[in-house]
């Protein structure tokens, strides 16, 4: 079957960002256009994550992010609610282009892994589904 939704899993996608890597030290880059199909209004990150815990259950209605590790590296468990992925993310110059109405799970912090995320939009507490019930129905799947 088609799918034909505006946003899906085939929607979002991994990002190489640019890297200036000498023997100073590592400066990575990422850049709306080059790297970013959307003008970023807040950058928050997720450091300190005890072994075992799981972060996120959680979905956007209209916030696109960008998820990538800083430090070490962090699990991402995926679902547009018809297909599943999962997506290993580390201190690589790789992230992850995240669109709106993706379900996800962040699991497997390594330890020290700092995770910084770029959004579309300031924080807004009504643009959350925290129930993957609630997911499934906004979803229409
Ligand atoms: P939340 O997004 O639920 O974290 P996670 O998905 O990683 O488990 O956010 C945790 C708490 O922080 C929640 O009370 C909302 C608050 N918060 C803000 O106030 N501003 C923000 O920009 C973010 C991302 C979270």
């Amino acid at each position: 079957m088609v799918d034909d939704r505006e946003f899906s899993l085939s929607k979002c996608k991994l990002v190489r960002y640019q890297s200036f890597v000498d023997p100073r030290g590592n400066l990575g880059v990422v850049e709306e256009g080059a790297h970013l199909p959307f003008s970023p209004k807040r950058f928050y990150f997720i450091r300190d994550v005890p072994p075992e815990v799981e972060r996120g259950w959680h979905a956007h209605k209209r916030l696109h992010q960008f998820i990538f590790a800083l430090a070490g590296s962090v699990e991402l468990g995926l679902d547009d609610g018809r297909e599943t992925a999962e997506i290993q993310l580390r201190d690589d110059f790789e992230g992850f282009y995240m669109c709106p109405m993706i379900w996800r799970v962040l699991r497997n912090f390594s330890p020290g892994a700092v995770v910084g995320v770029l959004a579309s939009d300031v924080y807004d507490e009504s643009d959350y589904i925290r129930s993957y019930e609630a997911f499934r129905e906004f979803a229409g799947t």
